[in-house]
């Protein structure tokens, strides 16, 4: 193995490890240190220091090992295909570039593990969600090409993208100018639409699914590549990691819901802007499930409060993309991408002021707008809050008054 080979096995065995929630990112980050360190004295592999550091079992750094080989020598048996390299991993699989041989093109090859291959419902589910997705075709969308076994193991085959994922940035602190982040929102939200359109919900939009060329051209990673298991299962599996799809997950996705639309999409990607603009999750915690529970009660700080050089048009499309009741957020993409142009334009944003007044202040003239039974729940503003919480004051106080003077009278009467 060469000593760049070398790195870049212990950069997807550190990965890896991660991903597989036995250990987390600063211990393989202290581990690569010593590394380093002992380089040209004592040189050893990753997996070895991990080990005498006791971050794993010799065991665990056995079966890591197994997965890389065994998802490797899989990526090889594709037929059509020369594999080139490996491009990175996640925590469901990991990705190779090749090329294509017929069409002697690039293209990125994402192997999954065995477990895959031993759930019948979740292969079918990958071939019908790979042949949807092949029928989609927009440039802002990392287009699919194939899917198919090989060595035992399922495989993906996409349009390779040559740049970063968004979560490249973000991890490294950066915190997007407003026009930046619009930008790369409504190139987001065109492919959305796109999907959208022909029935496909994406169902984890997040950073890491958001590649950025050279030439600034955004593409959504993972569209039509099947979950492995219901959402909250799939969150819940991601413990212990920096950024995991908690911090993006749509509340009814937490709740298990069945008939989940686009709106759940709308949601994440809300969450992507409310990160990009901010530098910050929208909700942080210790725990993953502390995080999913933040999504289901806790109201969001508004953008413009974290970073007050924002607009507070671009803060109300966030809330209202945000909005815990899928029914207050856009109704759909089209919707959304009006306002996210007005608000880059310098423009109020017009369907997130009408939602706030008619959502809120309608229902409200109704006498039934806010759903108290869960105070969370609550879209919208303190302002809103406050206008309903004087009128209920108002009409006690009104009503005070009157039985008062109906009782005057009532005395008045009698004497
Ligand atoms: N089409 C592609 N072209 C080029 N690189 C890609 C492509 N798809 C994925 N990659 C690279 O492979 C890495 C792993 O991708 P993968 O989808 O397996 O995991 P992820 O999205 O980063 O994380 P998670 O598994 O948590 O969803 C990505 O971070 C990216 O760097
Ligand atoms: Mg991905």
């Amino acid at each position: 193995m060469s000593s760049k080979d070398s790195t870049s096995h212990d950069s997807m065995f550190g990965r890896m490890a991660v991903e597989q929630n036995l250990c987390t990112e600063t211990e393989v980050k202290k581990c690569r240190q010593e590394q380093k360190s002992r380089m040209a004295t004592d040189p050893a592999t990753l997996s070895h220091v991990m080990v005498k550091y006791g971050i794993i079992t010799k065991n665990q750094a056995k079966r890591l090992k197994g997965m890389i080989k065994e998802s490797k020598a899989a990526a090889g048996q594709i037929p059509g295909y020369k594999v080139l390299g490996k491009l990175g991993s996640g925590a469901m699989a990991v990705v190779y570039k090749a090329k294509q041989l017929s069409l002697d093109r690039m293209v990125a090859i994402k192997v999954l593990p065995r477990r895959f291959s031993e759930k019948s419902n979740y292969i079918s589910r990958f071939y019908k969600e790979g042949k949807l997705a092949a029928k989609l075709n927009h440039n802002n969308i990392v287009q699919a090409i194939d899917v198919g076994e090989a060595g035992g193991l399922y495989y993906f085959v996409m349009e390779y993208v040559e740049g970063k994922t968004l979560y490249d940035d973000l991890s490294k602190g950066k915190v997007f100018s407003e026009e930046e982040a619009l930008d790369i929102t409504i190139q987001l939200a065109n492919a959305l639409q796109h999907a959208h359109g022909l029935g496909m919900i994406h169902r984890d939009v997040k950073p890491k699914n958001v590649m950025i060329t050279k030439n600034g051209v955004v593409k959504l990673a993972d569209m039509g590549l099947a979950r492995e298991t219901s959402d909250v299962e799939a969150a819940e599996s991601e413990k212990g990691k920096a950024f995991g799809t908690p911090f993006y997950i749509a509340p009814e996705q937490i709740r298990g819901e069945l008939d989940i639309d686009g709106r759940a999409d709308l949601y994440s990607l809300g969450a992507t802007l409310f990160h990009m603009v901010t530098g910050r999750v929208p909700f942080q915690a210790k725990t993953p499930s502390e995080v999913m529970r933040k999504h289901l009660k806790e109201p969001i700080t508004p953008p413009d409060h974290i970073n007050t050089s924002l607009s507070t048009g671009i803060s109300e499309v966030i809330e209202v993309m945000m909005a815990k009741k899928a029914k207050n957020r856009y109704n759909n993409m089209d919707e959304l991408l009006i306002d996210l142009l007005a608000v880059r334009q310098g423009q109020p944003p017009v369907r997130a002021r009408e939602k706030f007044s008619l959502d809120g202040l309608g229902e409200l003239e109704e006498g039934m707008a806010i759903e108290f039974e869960d105070d969370s729940e609550n879209v919208y503003g303190e302002e809103v809050i406050t206008r309903y919480k004087v009128g209920l004051v108002m009409m006690t106080a009104l009503s005070g008054i009157l039985a008062l003077v109906i009782v005057f009278m009532a005395l008045g009467g009698k004497s």
